[in-house]
């Protein structure tokens, strides 16, 4: 790896990270959920230059561990990150209706994550422990319950306008 490779990561920000954790290998889910948290997503350069740095680790050892765990995203996140549950309650209740008029409102194709302005990621996850307001979507932490194709679209609008 040359230092060419690492201009899209922060070094001395992992590295400030690293040294939080003392460095040490047992101390690197923790480490990479900081890294996460700083871009919302771990870039490969990132996991590389872990990998390569700490002590006992390979930067295979850190993409296995980053694949193996499903909190680790290893693309770029929205600034807004939707989750739409699709556990079984919110499914009966009509979490695809929602999860499609999502898709339409921020113009996602198929296999599509993150909007192209970055500003929206969209993801299912399972049973978020709320099925009494099914359907459930989790905007950045915030709950919005009972969703429609209708209220889900407004909710959108209106964070698209705050953005403006
Ligand atoms: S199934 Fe969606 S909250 Fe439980």
């Amino acid at each position: 790896m040359t230092a060419d490779n690492l201009h899209k990561i922060d070094t001395a920000k992992l590295d400030e990270i690293i040294n939080m954790y003392d460095g040490k290998k047992s101390n690197l889910i923790a480490i990479l959920q900081k890294v996460q948290e700083v871009y919302r997503y771990l870039p490969e350069d990132a996991m590389i230059y872990i990998g390569t740095k700490m002590d006992g680790l390979s930067p295979a050892t850190v993409f296995g561990v980053a694949t193996f765990y499903a909190q680790f995203s290893l693309e770029p996140k929205g600034k807004f990150e939707v989750k739409v549950c699709d556990g079984t309650a919110c499914h009966v209740r009509g979490s695809m209706p929602v999860l499609n008029a999502i898709k339409a409102r921020l113009d996602l194709k198929d296999g599509q994550m993150t909007t192209n302005d970055g500003l929206f990621s969209l993801e299912t996850v399972s049973c978020l422990g709320a099925c009494g307001l099914a359907p459930v979507v989790v905007i950045n932490g915030k709950v919005y319950p009972q969703m429609t194709s209708d209220a889900i679209k407004i909710v959108l609008d209106t964070l698209l306008k705050e953005e403006q």
